[in-house]
């Protein structure tokens, strides 16, 4: 009795040190996972386009669906105090150009909207375009609000 009362204990100790370790995670913490959700999603149809899986719609889908369930919020998590810090990559450009950052994740989110809107893919050559017009705001909104880390 004694014992399973004291593991009990040490279980519920653990758990509230755990809650408490993600109640705190800061923004930079917290938009690193976000890309890096996006980035895993992206990985699963960036496969199926060159080739290296199987053409498979319903993941495909999915994984957009995904994608757009990470990348929501993302834009709020870069607060003044979040510039630096915390190994970020984030640009100094975003707080400078605020519009433009935004603008760059409207877009984002306008055509991954429509890559969801136009449902499960028919075939590779569909998933390809729609990839295709997705994944160019990766690398736009990278190479103007992100820096490289040496
Ligand atoms: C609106 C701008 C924007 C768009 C669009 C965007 N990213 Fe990012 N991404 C960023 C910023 C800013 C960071 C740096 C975050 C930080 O380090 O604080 C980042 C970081 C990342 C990271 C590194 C995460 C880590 O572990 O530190 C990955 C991976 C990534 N993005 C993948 C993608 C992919 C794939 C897409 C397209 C499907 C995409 N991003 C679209 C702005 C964007």
């Amino acid at each position: 009795m004694k014992t399973s009362l004291k593991s009990g204990m040490t279980a519920t100790a653990l758990l509230l040190s755990f809650g408490t370790a993600i109640a705190f995670a800061g923004p930079i913490e917290d938009r690193k996972a976000k890309m890096k959700e996006v980035g895993k999603q992206t990985g699963i149809i960036g496969k199926m386009v060159k080739g290296e899986t199987a053409f498979d719609g319903q993941a495909a889908l999915a994984a957009y669906v995904a994608m757009g369930n990470a990348g929501t919020g993302f834009g709020e998590l870069f607060p003044e105090d979040s510039k630096t810090g915390g190994e970020t990559t984030a640009s100094p450009k975003i707080w400078d150009d605020r519009a433009g950052f935004e603008a760059a994740g409207k877009k984002f989110g306008e055509d991954l909207g429509a890559a969801i809107q136009s449902g499960v893919p028919a075939d590779l050559n569909a998933l390809k375009a729609s990839f295709g017009s997705v994944a160019q705001n990766c690398k736009a909104c990278h190479t103007d609000y992100r820096i490289k880390k040496n």
